[in-house]
């Protein structure tokens, strides 16, 4: 088993590779909403990043894979844009950034995904195949793109230590002039005036009894006892590092290697009382150098909600400006100055992956046309609180107008009124108007050519104006060859554009060659576009959810609104439309065992006709765990006490999922039943057993042909029977190896894959049950095949008759199912089975205790606690398991940030006394980041 499983891992590694050779020169944006699919993982793949060892560095290697050019690709323009200039002379490439060296390339482990080494430039190999086939810049050298000019001196910070090697060039991100850039007078200041009064989120505790204060005093202590074990483990073996690997006690970068775990968990050393870590990791801190990175790319929401979140919450909860820690805000200010970057685009929606480099950073670019919903929506509560801090309005101002951007497209209406599909065009341009547009360009201008052609041929004088004369000669094309293709229209030009109307400082020329107007932007020009608002980014289906890649643009907007208090109007009715449409479309009561009264919410695709089209998947999912917390929070902040309701309901439904489960924690990703009617809904066995039993109508179907041949077969048997009997003495016990013991069903089953469809293969099996199949007789029974008895002829001679399924197969079917993959009792499938250290269920339940009071939260956190500490625990800190459903599950050795920073955090806040980060003055973000909420009268 071990090795099928491990082999299975090798095809897939295989197939990955070989994906990865097709796609290494291109840019990532497709790749990265792969991995952004699960915002809170780290990201699968850098496709820039090779794979753990260097299968890719081969001399054979067919350098046209690489070039990577298609024009079916929504995304070459910026590819194209980002690709060097051909003019530039020929430079070296230069190495990594000397940051982060030590002992990486010796941790084959942990560098497998999200990061990358490059061979030394010794590397014999390397230098024969003559292209790193994983080293996005080492590509592009060896394709059809030009060279990157770099100087050859250090820029930045850092150029003082090298000043003796200029061979050796680091790149460092610097500050480059912005092409789209925002007028002053038009920059989106924050909200000003008293802030509103706000309803009290926290319940109003009382004092606690001795013997409760024991409990929770102990518990706490527990919870405090992991956070300085997996500090302790981080700090020891990973520190600088982004991640702890926590079964080989190593370390992993997928985050830009800018010590992801130790800024995001900053602020729970300060909130546990560990001030003395708290004071060494800022030693630490003082140390990253954001303008460099091993990753090609930055990816902006995950630095947003850990890294530029993790410092500005160390600060604010250290004592912001009094507190004296200003690095904390030095570094959060040096690192957003970096990430305003991305907001250069001409409708200022940000790019999401951003090449940082200065000479892809400083060409003009277009936000991508398939962000996905939480990527593009999550920077508002960073940027803003930053805004705060700092009074710069320039932060708020770049998040004010995605904000807007939804606003809009809420008011235009999407499929879903209230929600938002999960991939989002945010280029701002219109193809489908560009295309119309190019079109009746096109034509009119093979309708002039054929008025001069035909005036040629009549032999006449064409009299030209100046105008058409120099357009005529620029552009003519050989006579009769105007129908074909246009070619000096590159393809990939169609499929771009540029938005017009949020436009800022976008100059208009006219191109002398084309005559056609193009904007015009550095030194670089975005192709003419139709401008549009936010639109959906995918073509037919849309899929909504409050799931993964969707979750925190929703928890963000009543947040936001408690961080702005109360003074942007917009969040409030954003978020009243979310909750409307999730009501009306996502939330479900699951058919449970118990009968529990229990929602989540669920993942519903549509055309774009869901009254007609709709089709809902009862999903359960880790992620959408969150959502207890953002109803039950809104709920209090708008006084709707039935959303308070919902959200308790929403988080039971977690709980259950923990409950359920042979190690009390709840799978990735899985799917229950709804029930035919919440109000009324009743555990029904066989509603469940058919829903288990994909092929369960056929197979009705299939058994009922089985009794029906049957009963002819026996009715010739008994003819022959008479005939046999005297023979059958003599053979009684011979025919027992004649019955295979093992079908391929058995093998299928064992090996837990669904075998359900197979049923030509399927044999008949070990006895039946009699009230599951009435028709079936005590005298049928002893017909089959049966171990422990010797098979008369006759059986003999009906088992080969019949190759269908068996009486019964139905019921253990499922039976077996069940057994075979432990599937717990109101799960359909468990899709995903693994528990990465998320936080989203505690989250919930955290909410659910300050707004309720509550103590039954508390003693359900703590199951769920003891449950995760019983599996994931390592020698040097917590680690990831693959398989909830199975006590013997095996460590991931991965240890993501929000483990400390989150998980921990709320596990400890739940068991701290209520005043503790108060909802009434705090406001957490999506990494469990707490920013100071403005004073406002609250009367508490
Ligand atoms: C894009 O253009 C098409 C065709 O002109 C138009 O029907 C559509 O409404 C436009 N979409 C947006 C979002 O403006
Ligand atoms: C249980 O489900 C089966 C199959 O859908 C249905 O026929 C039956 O009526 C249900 N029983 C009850 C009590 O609802």
């Amino acid at each position: 088993m071990f090795r099928l499983r491990r082999y299975r891992y090798y095809v897939f590694f295989a197939a990955i590779v070989v994906f990865l050779l097709f796609r290494v020169a291109q840019n990532s944006e497709q790749w990265e909403t792969v991995s952004a699919s699960f915002p809170h993982t780290a990201p699968a793949f850098d496709p820039n990043s090779p794979p753990a060892s260097k299968p890719i560095v081969n001399k054979h290697v067919d350098t046209s894979l690489f070039r990577g050019i298609s024009s079916e690709d929504d995304d070459l323009p910026q590819r194209i844009l980002d690709r060097p200039t051909t003019d530039s002379a020929p430079v070296k490439i230069p190495d990594l950034p000397k940051l982060k060296t030590t002992q990486q390339v010796n941790d084959d482990d942990d560098n497998d995904e999200g990061d990358f080494e490059l061979p030394p430039k010794s590397d014999p190999i390397v230098e024969q195949a003559g292209v790193l086939a994983y080293d996005h810049e080492g590509a592009a050298k060896a394709t059809t793109a030009p060279v990157i000019n770099v100087p050859d001196k250090n820029v930045g910070q850092g150029a003082k230590d090298v000043d003796k090697k200029p061979t050796t060039t680091t790149i460092h991100w610097k500050k480059v002039p912005e092409h789209f850039p925002v007028p002053e007078s038009e920059i989106i200041p924050l909200p000003t005036g008293k802030p509103k009064k706000i309803p009290t989120i926290q319940y109003a505790f009382g004092k606690e009894s001795a013997e409760n204060r024991e409990i929770r005093e102990a518990r706490r202590q527990q919870v405090k006892a992991e956070m300085e074990r997996g500090w302790a483990g981080y700090w020891k073996y990973a520190k600088g590092h982004d991640e702890l690997s926590p079964v080989t006690k190593k370390f992993r970068d997928p985050f830009c290697g800018w010590a992801a775990t130790l800024v995001d968990s900053l602020d729970t050393l300060w909130i546990m009382g560990m001030e003395e870590e708290f004071k060494e990791a800022l030693a630490e801190v003082e140390k990253i150098d954001f303008t460099v990175s091993k990753r090609a790319e930055i990816p902006v929401f995950e630095t947003t909600i850990r890294y530029l979140g993790g410092l500005i919450a160390a600060y604010d909860v250290s004592g912001g400006k009094s507190g004296g820690y200003d690095i904390l805000l030095k570094k959060a200010v040096e690192l957003a100055e970096i990430l305003m970057g991305v907001f250069d685009t001409p409708n200022r929606m940000p790019v999401l992956y951003y090449n940082w480099k200065p000479q892809f950073a400083s060409q003009p670019k277009r936000a991508g046309t398939s962000a996905s919903v939480a990527e593009l929506g999550s920077l508002a509560m960073e940027f803003t609180r930053l805004a705060q801090i700092t009074k710069e309005n320039k932060y708020y101002d770049a998040v004010a107008r995605i904000t807007d951007a939804f606003y809009e497209w809420e008011e235009r209406g999407t499929s879903l009124p209230g929600i938002f599909p999960e991939r989002i065009d945010s280029s701002g341009c219109n193809q489908t108007a560009q295309s119309e547009l190019e079109a009746a360009q096109n034509a009119a201008e093979l309708e002039a050519y054929d008025q001069i052609d035909s005036s040629n041929d009549l032999g006449t004088e064409t009299t030209l104006t100046d105008e058409d004369k120099v357009d005529f000669e620029s552009d003519v094309k050989p006579k009769g060859r105007h129908n074909e293709p246009d070619n000096t229209k590159s393809p990939i030009f169609k499929r771009s554009g540029k938005s017009t109307a949020l436009n800022l400082n976008v100059v208009k020329k006219k191109n002398p060659k084309t005559g056609k107007v193009e904007l015009v932007a550095g030194q670089r020009t975005l192709p003419e576009c139709v401008s549009q608002g936010l639109t959906s980014g995918s073509w037919g289906s849309e899929q909504y959810s409050m799931g993964g890649s969707q979750d925190s643009t929703y928890e963000y907007f009543p947040k936001q609104w408690l961080l702005l208090g109360g003074l942007e109007p917009k969040y409030k009715e954003l978020h009243l439309k979310v909750i409307e449409a999730v009501k009306k479309w996502l939330l479900f009561r699951p058919m449970v065992p118990d009968d529990r009264d229990i929602l989540f919410s669920a993942k519903v695709t549509t055309n774009g006709e869901p009254e007609t089209d709709a089709r809902t998947i009862y999903e359960v999912t880790h992620l959408t765990c969150f959502i207890g917390g953002m109803f039950g929070l809104g709920g209090k902040i708008f006084e709707v006490p039935t959303d308070v309701e919902i959200g308790k309901k929403l988080t039971e439904g977690c709980v259950w999922a923990y409950e359920s489960t042979a190690t009390g924690i709840m799978p990735e990703a899985a799917h229950v039943l709804p029930c035919p009617d919440a109000k009324n809904c009743h555990w029904n066995q066989t509603l469940y057993e058919h829903t288990l039993d994909p092929s369960f109508e056929s197979r009705d179907q299939q058994i009922k042909e089985y009794y029906d041949r049957r009963a002819k077969a026996r009715a010739a048997m008994r003819k022959v029977k008479e005939e046999m009997k005297s023979e059958e003495e003599s053979s009684s016990s011979a025919g027992e190896t004649e019955y295979p013991r093992k079908s391929i069903f058995d093998e299928k089953m064992a090996r837990g894959s669904h075998a359900g469809r197979d049923n030509a293969n399927i044999r008949k099996r070990a006895p039946v049950s009699a009230t599951e199949n009435p028709a079936d007789d005590a005298a049928e029974t002893k017909l089959l095949p049966d171990k422990s008895k010797a098979k008369s002829s006759a059986a003999k001679f009906e088992d080969l008759e019949d190759s269908d399924p068996a009486p019964g197969f139905k019921k253990e079917f499922v039976d077996i199912k069940i057994e075979n993959e432990k599937l717990p009792k109101g799960f359909v499938t468990v899709n995903s089975r693994s528990y990465i250290l998320r936080p989203e269920a505690i989250e919930s339940v955290w909410y659910m205790y300050r707004i309720t009071g509550d103590k039954k939260w508390q003693d359900e956190g703590w199951k769920m606690f003891e449950a995760i500490v019983r599996h994931t625990t390592t020698d040097v800190g917590s680690s990831a398991i693959d398989n909830v459903l199975s006590t013997r599950t095996t460590q991931l050795n991965e240890m993501e940030s929000f483990w400390t920073a989150e998980t921990l955090k709320y596990f400890y806040l739940l068991y701290s006394e209520p005043n503790l980060i108060s909802l009434d003055h705090w406001v957490l973000n999506t990494e469990a980041h707490p920013f100071k909420r403005p004073k406002a009268p609250f009367g508490v």
